[in-house]
């Protein structure tokens, strides 16, 4: 369990389980307000659910287990899922808790044997996976967060990991392809009346975009802030230079305290280059190229000479799937004259 699942959840007014092997994070996500309550086994926190369903109450449960256990024993016993995901650091096998292994033994275990521990953590993510994708051959929607499951699992052995798609691909890139992408911001005064100003504006600025509205009002009602007080939204092509300028605009006259630190998602400029993960099923097979950070990179630098090759997108990323350049101001001009004398 993540902290964001639960609260995404509850938030669209749904009932989850969520299975995590450490309490201490199911104590801290409940006292943050991220994840409703705990339950002690499964067949408690099967009935809250169902009690939930039955209710139409949004309600996010915590179960302390290992998903490579409670996720099979789920599919087994015919629960009745609609949705179903994973969030645990399957990234890392070293950070996935396998089966058999017990949490306090975590740590000493891995660090006497990282080899021998991957590969138990890699069998028990095949069983994991296995599990989802009896649940997506049962009719449920089920997609991998982008935390690499799938491409641990089948390491693991289980070689049908990939029969459930990734989320970009699933959900986002649709939204991408419209121009729609994450913006986000921080109040640097650290005084959270700022970012209530912001919700204010941005609520105002897009009045027709039901989505948005929703989400702005629910962030404020339910999204505590760690740190510096801060907001994300979707927004589209022809929408965030305006929440920019207005935000500009009320830092002048001074409805702000401080200025505000505007931010880019990682779904919105570098990503997860990878087959396995974000940049899975791109349609131009360009799936394993990572020229985000360097088309980043380009469209953050200062101004160049228009028509010289960093000025479009076309030209800047053909460049640099062809053309390995580690990116310096000095490196920038040769690189360019490269370019245009065709070599
Ligand atoms: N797609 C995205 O935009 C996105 C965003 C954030 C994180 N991620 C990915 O999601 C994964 C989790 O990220 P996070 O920041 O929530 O990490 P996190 O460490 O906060 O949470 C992961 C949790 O998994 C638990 N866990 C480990 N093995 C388990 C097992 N066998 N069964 C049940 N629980 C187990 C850990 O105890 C931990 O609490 C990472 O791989 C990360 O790369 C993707």
């Amino acid at each position: 369990m993540g902290g964001a699942q639960p609260l995404a959840v509850t938030l669209n007014g749904g009932a989850c389980l969520c299975v995590e092997v450490d309490a201490s994070r199911i104590e801290r996500r409940i006292e943050h307000g991220y994840l409703d309550v705990r339950a002690d086994s499964l067949a408690e926190a099967m009935a809250l659910l169902e009690q939930a369903k039955r209710d139409r109450a949004a309600l996010s449960v915590g179960l302390l287990g290992n998903a490579a256990d409670v996720f099979p024993r789920l599919l087994a016993e015919g629960a009745d899922i609609d949705v179903v995901t994973d969030q645990t650091s399957a990234h890392d096998p070293l950070m996935y808790l396998p089966v058999g292994v017990d949490f306090d033994d975590w740590v000493p275990r891995r660090t006497e044997d990282p080899d021998g521990f991957t590969t138990a953590a890699r069998e028990s993510m095949a069983r994991h996976c296995e599990a989802m994708v009896g649940f997506a051959d049962a009719g449920a929607e089920v997609f991998d967060y982008g935390n690499s499951l799938r491409a641990e699992a089948r390491e693991g052995g289980f070689s049908r990991a990939f029969d459930y798609p990734g989320f970009v691909p699933a959900y986002i890139r649709p939204l991408f392809c419209a121009g729609k992408g994450p913006f986000r911001w921080a109040a640097l005064s650290g005084d959270p009346a700022d970012i209530a100003a912001t919700d204010r504006a941005v609520l105002d600025l897009f009045p027709d975009d039901d989505h948005l509205q929703r989400w702005i009002r629910a962030a404020q009602r339910r999204v505590s802030f760690q740190g510096l007080p801060a907001r994300i939204c979707w927004l589209g092509m022809g929408e965030r230079h305006l929440a920019g300028l207005r935000f500009n605009d009320m830092v002048a006259a001074g409805e702000l305290s401080a200025p505000l630190a505007i931010g880019r998602d990682h779904l919105d400029c570098g990503s997860v280059a990878s087959p396995y993960r974000e940049t899975e099923a791109m349609r131009d097979g360009s799936d394993a190229i990572a020229d985000w950070p360097l088309l980043n990179a380009w469209s953050t630098s200062p101004p160049v000479p228009p028509g010289s090759p960093s000025t479009t997108g076309v030209a800047s990323a053909s460049a640099a799937r062809s053309t390995p350049v580690r990116w310096s101001s000095s490196t920038a001009p040769r690189w360019r004259a490269k370019r245009q004398s065709g070599c």
